[in-house]
């Protein structure tokens, strides 16, 4: 073959691959509201940048009729791209081709961006959109899916690990995301779920459809399974663009450092006024963050899921952080099962990446009851006393009013390594709240007075004595507990000074092979 026929050859396989399935089922997956594979790697990367490998790869499975079928890529695309400049490697799983099913080769694929992604230190990001398992293959695919759990586990911790889903997600094929460190979902198109409604239905009886079993609603809002609803796949993969910009490379690096020009000492006289007198009032902690970061940007991280804690990524002075915050306008802000295992991930996760830690404080208290009780709220909130416990990043902690009892404790106390921990002078920082306390102090005073006016007076009295010894910072501050108290306009420039102050901080757990945090 004359050199201009190989290359001919070459172009026309290339063609075929970046066909997929074939037209047919691209304009089937476009009628479903769906990209193709390779339309959303187009706008997951910066332009031109993506490199593939194995366009060539097709199925070696001769059972079923597949010997007769077979699709270059088979059925996911894999390569290396770049966004905003910074390396990623990626897979994109094709539904034109066998349903995006994984096969024996189709891991492999995966597994071989894995490693590179591994070797190189750079964050791996993968487009979920599968029948699951190839069916015709059998024990192969199973152990494809295994390898690939395998290689998130050990990529945990050191590179980013980033999954989409853009359509069905079932069976053990949704470990791999849970495996991930961020998952974020497309409403209406996507589903998760280890069995579907057809077994749900013949097991239990129950009768529900995939929307109301796994749809992007349900594990953003009830199971907390996903970080980030989107309301198309576009919008979700530019989340994944800016997600990615918060974080580092891998676990040796810090993250990028912005260009900055808002400025650092940018007063914000509306927190002076924020904290409504009645400690009992709510108002939104997100008013807080949003006027002490960079440009008032907040990428919040699972904000339909237990909204009584608010996580999510902005930026000081250019510095990415994590910023964990107590949410008076949800439950009062109390800590409950969910928004401890919401914030304790979250806090490992910023840990494990080199991301420093910021904590504004408002928490009542945990949440009482048989339910959160036989729930396990010892073990989960034993999980966010554990994150902060062992979490060797910078960690600046602002109290801006409620620190009771275990909370106090475990929201980034200086007792668990706080580095820089302020208060504002709205602070009040006690066992319990007043009621309560005063409750237990006074039961047989309070049992004894018959007349119920007198009753009335005498708890008021108690309570504002209590208030008066505890309802403030300088207690805590007279203990050296609390570093300063600060005025709440010059919050910003406060945090920012103790950031710079803490970014060559070094600090190291004791040699283990890991910890046996409570799960
Ligand atoms: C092989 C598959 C497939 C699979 C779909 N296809 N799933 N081929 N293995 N698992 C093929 C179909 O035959 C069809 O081929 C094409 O993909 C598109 O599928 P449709 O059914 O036409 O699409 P749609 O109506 O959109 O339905 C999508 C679907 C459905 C809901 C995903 O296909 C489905 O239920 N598939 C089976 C899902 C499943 O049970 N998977 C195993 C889960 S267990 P043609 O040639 O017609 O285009 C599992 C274990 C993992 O995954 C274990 C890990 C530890």
């Amino acid at each position: 073959m004359a050199l201009e026929e190989k290359i001919k050859e070459l172009k026309e396989l290339r063609e075929k691959a970046r066909l997929g399935g074939g037209e047919k089922r691209i304009e089937a997956q476009h009628k479903k509201g769906k990209l193709t594979a390779r339309e959303r790697l187009e706008i997951l990367l910066d332009e031109g940048s993506f490199e593939e490998f194995d366009m060539f790869v097709s199925h070696r499975t001769h059972d079923f009729g597949l010997e007769k079928q077979s699709f270059l890529s088979d059925g996911v695309v894999t390569g290396y791209g770049t966004i905003d400049g910074r390396l990623v490697y990626v897979f994109s799983q094709d539904f034109t081709v066998f349903g995006g099913s994984l096969s024996e080769m189709f891991a492999q694929k995966i597994c071989k961006v894995m490693d590179k992604a591994m070797k190189v230190g750079a964050p791996i990001i993968g487009i979920n959109d599968s029948g699951g398992a190839r069916i015709q293959e059998g024990v192969k695919s199973l152990a494809g899916y295994a390898e690939i759990f395998q290689k998130n586990i050990l990529a945990s911790g050191v590179i980013p690990q980033i999954s989409a889903i853009f359509g069905p997600c079932a069976g053990g094929a949704v470990y791999s995301p849970a495996l991930t460190d961020f998952t974020i979902m497309s409403k209406n198109t996507s589903y998760m779920f280890v069995t579907g409604p057809k077994v749900v239905k013949t097991v239990t009886g129950e009768i529900v459809d995939e929307e109301s079993l796994g749809g992007a609603m349900v594990h953003g809002s009830k199971s907390g399974v996903t970080h980030f609803i989107a309301d198309n796949e576009e919008e979700g993969i530019l989340l994944i663009r800016k997600l990615l910009s918060y974080l580092p490379q891998n676990n040796l690096e810090d993250p990028p450092l912005a260009v900055c020009d808002d400025p650092i000492d940018r007063l914000e006289d509306s927190l002076n006024e924020l904290i409504p007198e009645n400690p009992n009032k709510p108002y939104d902690v997100k008013d807080v963050i949003h006027a002490i970061v960079d440009y008032n940007e907040f990428l919040e991280v699972q904000r339909h899921f237990a909204p009584n804690i608010i996580t999510g990524f902005a930026r000081f002075n250019g510095m990415s952080v994590g910023i964990v915050a107590n949410q008076p306008n949800y439950l009062a802000g109390v800590l409950d099962i969910n928004s401890s295992r919401k914030a304790a991930r979250f806090v490992r996760f910023c840990d494990a990446f080199n991301i420093p830690i910021v904590t504004l404080v408002d928490v009542p208290g945990f949440l009482p009851g048989t339910a959160q009780e036989y729930g396990g709220i010892i073990l989960h909130g034993a999980k966010l006393l554990f994150a902060y416990g062992e979490a060797t990043v910078p960690k600046v902690t602002v109290i801006l009013r409620k620190a009771y009892g275990g909370a106090y404790d475990v929201m980034g106390s200086k007792h668990l390594r706080g580095d820089i921990n302020y208060a504002w002078p709205t602070a009040e920082i006690a066992v319990m709240g007043p009621r309560g306390a005063v409750e237990v102090l006074n039961q047989k005073e309070i049992a004894s007075i018959e007349n119920s006016e007198e009753k009335t007076k005498f708890i008021q009295q108690k309570e504002d004595d209590y208030r008066k010894k505890f309802a403030n910072p300088y207690v805590a501050a007279k203990y050296g507990y609390i570093d300063d108290v600060i005025e709440p306009r010059n919050t910003r420039f406060r945090i920012i000074r103790a950031l710079q102050s803490l970014a060559t901080k070094k600090e190291v757990n004791p040699p283990k092979k890991h910890s046996n945090i409570p799960l």
